[in-house]
């Protein structure tokens, strides 16, 4: 099994560059189910999830071909030999995003037979919100065998208004009304740019949607969409991961290929921190000068401070001067990682949605294990931090959703290697 061995004390310096957002890859892969012909993705990072995706478009008969480049890669799809509309099981275990596929194969096909994604590390993550927009446009639902049957002969506009702003959600739904009769309106949408850059690509296909980033999003209903081409935008989280391997090691290093409008919060909350953050257009130049300061973070949809750094933001905390506390309001049991921080000498306690870290003086490396791809993360960080050698097993999370980190952070000065015990 392969475990990262992460040594700390040496400080980062140099540059490195933020590769494709994952988050925003994923449903503009799927949305080329919607309409035949070649698409042609650049920038798209070389990761589990995007390769595990791509097997379940083969599978539904899609043509592929992903040619790794130097720092990242190059994407062509054509599904105009589109032969079947169902997900397995087998593949949406492996990637609860699979459910992507539902929405396009419901504005193409008129049905679709999906297993459900089940629970993960994190939360149930429920997708009832996918299914009752669905249901809202008109398609007939049935739930058997852990599988969701959705038929239509031809989708509906509806109006559709989310209790909480779901990415997944919007994206699904908003794939399914490009092509439905009528006006869709969705209300409480996600505003993250993935979603954004999802519906970017929509209407480079022809697709007629107002609204994006806001959080009401209007699309009209075309008849015909056509391919076109795509470059993936950089990963916020992957970026803000970095800025705060910067907070965890010490050192200054310029971080390129980001769009720091993305990173809004995150940056605002580290400069609060006492990280020093020089903000450029494509580019953010991260020094660490003396300890950090304790903050209490609280996890919102976009453009609030992201999930998906609550972890790592952690991870920083554990070493900072007093009391934090990071409150989790999206997901209800994204606090796997405490237990390990714990065994590396953090002192955090939790109470309910929220974990109350008190400053340490230092951190000792310790075994741990990563329980999901965030959790993984800060758990590398952590080490970065620690005296003594950190061994991190559960990589298969961490290769899910960054690429090549251990490299990255190995070319900037970390003491961190992979082996294979
Ligand atoms: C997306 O997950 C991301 N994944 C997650 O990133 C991210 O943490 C999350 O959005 C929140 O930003 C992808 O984009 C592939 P949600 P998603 O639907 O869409 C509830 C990572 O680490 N909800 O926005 O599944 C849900 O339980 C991953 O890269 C329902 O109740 O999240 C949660 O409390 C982890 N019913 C809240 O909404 C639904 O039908 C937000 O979830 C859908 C969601």
């Amino acid at each position: 099994m392969e475990r990262l061995i992460v040594k700390g004390g040496s400080s980062l310096k140099g540059r490195t560059r933020i590769s494709g957002a994952k988050n925003a890859a994923l449903p503009m892969l799927a949305a080329t189910l919607l309409t035949g012909g070649e698409f042609t993705f650049t920038n798209v990072p070389m990761l589990h999830d995007v390769t595990t995706l791509v097997m379940l478009l083969k599978d539904l008969g899609v043509d592929a071909d992903l040619s790794p480049g130097s720092s990242s890669c190059v994407l062509r799809i054509d599904s105009s030999s589109l032969s079947k509309y169902e997900a397995s099981y087998e593949l949406v275990r492996q990637m609860r995003a699979s459910i992507l596929v539902l929405g396009p194969l419901m504005a193409r096909e008129g049905q679709a037979r999906v297993s459900l994604p089940g629970g993960c590390a994190i939360g149930a993550r429920p997708i009832d919100f996918h299914l009752k927009g669905l249901e809202l446009m008109g398609a007939k639902l049935k739930l058997e065998e852990g599988y969701v049957e959705a038929k239509a002969a031809r989708l509906n506009g509806a109006h559709i208004y989310f209790d909480v702003p779901s990415v997944t959600g919007t994206e699904n739904l908003m794939m399914a009304a490009v092509t439905a009769r009528g006006k869709t309106t969705l209300e409480n949408a996600a505003r993250e740019p993935e979603v954004t850059a999802l519906g970017n690509m929509l209407r480079k296909m022809g697709a007629k949607i107002k609204g994006l980033g806001t959080e009401t999003i209007s699309i009209e209903g075309v008849r015909y969409l056509n391919p076109t081409e795509c470059d993936i935008i950089p990963d916020r989280i992957e970026a803000g991961t970095f800025m705060m391997a910067v907070a965890a090691a010490g050192g200054k290093v310029l971080i390129e290929d980001v769009i720091p409008g993305h990173l809004d919060a995150v940056i605002s909350k580290l400069r609060v921190a006492g990280l020093h953050l020089d903000v450029d257009n494509d580019r953010i130049l991260v020094k660490k000068r003396g300890k950090l300061k304790s903050i209490d973070i609280k996890t919102l949809p976009y453009p609030g401070f992201p999930t998906d750094l609550q972890a790592q933001m952690m991870a920083i905390m554990c070493l900072a001067s007093g009391l934090s506390v990071i409150t989790e309001t999206i997901f209800e049991n994204r606090f796997m990682h405490v237990a390990e921080l714990r065994r590396l000498g953090a002192e955090i306690k939790v109470e309910g949605r929220s974990a109350i870290i008190r400053g340490v003086k230092g951190l000792k490396g310790a075994q741990v294990m990563a329980t999901d791809l965030r959790a993984s993360a800060c758990l590398v960080l952590a080490g970065l931090a620690a005296k003594g050698p950190t061994i991190i097993s559960g990589l298969q999370h961490l290769d899910r959703g960054y690429e090549a980190m251990d490299k990255k952070l190995a070319a900037l000065g970390a003491n961190i290697s992979r082996v294979n015990e």
